[in-house]
């Protein structure tokens, strides 16, 4: 699939593979000799934000129409198939957003076994007026004469509506009409098989030289590590910096399992002392996250160092890392920068095995490699860690309270049924103090905020509703087994405004 710029691009992506259809999101300017390499069974143009008149307009070289690949256009993606075939497209004045019903004319290829009339959500400023010569009509609608149009002969086809959001009842249907009668790809893509081919490229490549990998205890790194240790066992090294700040118990489930269990070669950095002493009276947070991320770096480079003959950097990089490093076409939305601390004696040759995956693609390829489901459903943690859920000057005490009721919270959460459904999860130390009364004594103790929200991305967030009585069960067990502790609040933002970590 070839990215003009629309929201929904990935998940089109994802939609094909769920049909067991290898899918990739590239640029819209992959050069047609990349193109000829990847040697797909067919192509899509996304939609994106452009009118093709735009002086910035996205546009493709014009090659592709002659290689032969069935292409489908999408929103956008049609109107640029329409006006660089000699079509026309209308501007502005015809935008139309939202629901619409369709009537299909011609049902032999995308629309083939689906009902003539049929929902669609359209979300257009521009559409075609005027088909390309050898086009035809193949749906219509009241406000989109021209809904839908082909050319069989080149294997040509588009919709001006998007059969990837579920408001498009068929839209499933049109999409794998395309894969299937279209391209005749085949439904061979599967989690066994990528392990498979990875398995054997990671031995191709790495050969019988050496690799390290950082272990933060998350779901990326450990699958690689996992992934890893299964192509090329003891050539692989990880290194495992706690840096204190990790959640209870956090650096023995990773030891038992991935040392204990998989077997792998770990070297267990405990950093507490270096990060806590560095954290010393810093109270500003990006301060703190600096210090944090620097220190990492350091621990990370010092035990790199120490260790002979190393040529591969191993990382967890995932396929929405990719995306969002920034395509000229997706906006920039996080800069992925694991590789950028490395100093010039240190300088290997990264592998990446899980570059094409989504997060629950990784989280399947764990459960297929046997890591437990706890750390396969970890919820995201930061890599500063509790250390900016403290908010302020980061106290050994401190830290305690916030490890402490973060565990009762997960362990409730998880009591609840609520750990899949709920996004994140943790609690937060403001770090202030109230007045409260137990038994029959004022007390003068800290406030814990506990942070829950539902996302998708981390990008923007709502809290989450959980119910009351869930609640006040949380809040019972942290005042009464947390010691510091008389008052329990409950973040009620989402984000924006706010952000989904307190510092
Ligand atoms: P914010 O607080 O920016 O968080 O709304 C969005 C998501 O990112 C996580 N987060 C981080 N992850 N390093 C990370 O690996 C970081 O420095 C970092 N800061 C925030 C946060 O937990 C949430 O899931």
């Amino acid at each position: 699939m070839l990215d003009f710029g629309s929201q929904y691009n990935q998940l089109i992506t994802r939609r094909i593979r769920d049909f067991g259809v290898y899918s990739e999101l590239k640029p819209h300017d992959m050069s047609i000799d990349d193109i000829k390499r990847f040697n797909p069974k067919g192509i899509i143009f996304s939609g994106g934000p452009n009118s093709v008149y735009a002086d910035d307009a996205l546009a493709v070289d014009p090659e592709i129409f002659e290689l032969g690949i069935p292409i489908l256009g999408i929103c956008y993606g049609m109107q640029l198939m329409a006006y660089k075939l000699g079509g026309q497209v209308a501007g502005e004045e015809h935008g139309q957003y939202g629901h619409a019903d369709i009537e299909v004319t011609v049902d032999d290829t995308l629309f083939k076994g689906l009902p003539k009339e049929q929902p669609v959500w359209m979300s257009h400023g521009d559409l075609v007026s005027k088909v390309p010569e050898g086009f035809e009509l193949v749906a219509k609608s009241k406000d989109c004469p021209i809904t839908a149009m082909q050319n069989v002969a080149k294997n040509f086809y588009a919709i001006q509506f998007h059969a990837e959001v579920r408001n498009t009842k068929y839209g499933n249907d049109i999409l794998k009409n395309f894969a299937f009668n279209v391209c005749h790809a085949e439904a061979n893509w599967s989690m066994e098989d990528f392990i498979d081919l990875q398995i054997e490229h990671i031995r191709e490549v790495v050969g019988d030289k050496k690799v390290i990998l950082g272990l933060s205890g998350g779901v990326d790194s450990s699958v690689t590590g996992v992934l890893l240790h299964k192509a090329i066992g003891n050539q692989l090294t990880s290194i495992f910096v706690d840096h204190g700040l990790l959640r209870k118990n956090e650096a023995d489930e990773v030891m038992d399992s991935l040392a204990g269990k998989f077997g792998l070669n770990i070297i267990k950095v405990d950093a507490k002392d270096r990060f806590l002493g560095k954290l010393k009276g810093v109270t500003e947070p990006e301060q703190k996250r600096k210090i944090i991320g620097n220190e990492f770096i350091e621990v990370f480079n010092d035990e790199a160092r120490k260790l002979k003959d190393i040529d591969f950097l191993a990382q967890g990089t995932l396929y929405t890392d990719v995306i969002e490093s920034g395509t000229d076409t997706a906006q920039t939305i996080k800069s992925h920068h694991n590789v950028g601390g490395l100093p010039e004696d240190l300088r290997f040759q990264l592998i990446e095995p899980l570059r094409s995956l989504f997060k629950d693609e990784t989280r399947e390829l764990g459960e297929k490699l046997g890591i437990p489901a706890n750390l396969v459903w970890r919820q995201p943690f930061p890599g500063p860690g509790l250390g900016i859920r403290v908010i302020g000057e980061i106290t050994e005490e401190k830290l305690q309270i916030v490890r402490d009721s973060d565990y009762i919270l997960r362990k409730e959460i998880a009591k609840a049924g609520l750990d899949r459904e709920i996004w994140q999860y943790f609690t937060v130390l403001p770090g202030f103090r109230s007045v409260g009364v137990m038994g029959d004594g004022r007390t003068y103790d800290y406030t814990i905020a506990i942070r829950a929200v539902k996302s998708i991305d981390g990008m923007t967030a709502d809290f989450a509703q959980i119910p009351w009585d869930v609640l006040s069960d949380i809040s019972t067990k942290i005042v009464n087994e947390v010691g510091g502790i008389n008052r329990v609040v409950y973040d009620v933002t989402s984000k924006p405004p706010s952000t989904i970590e307190w510092e």
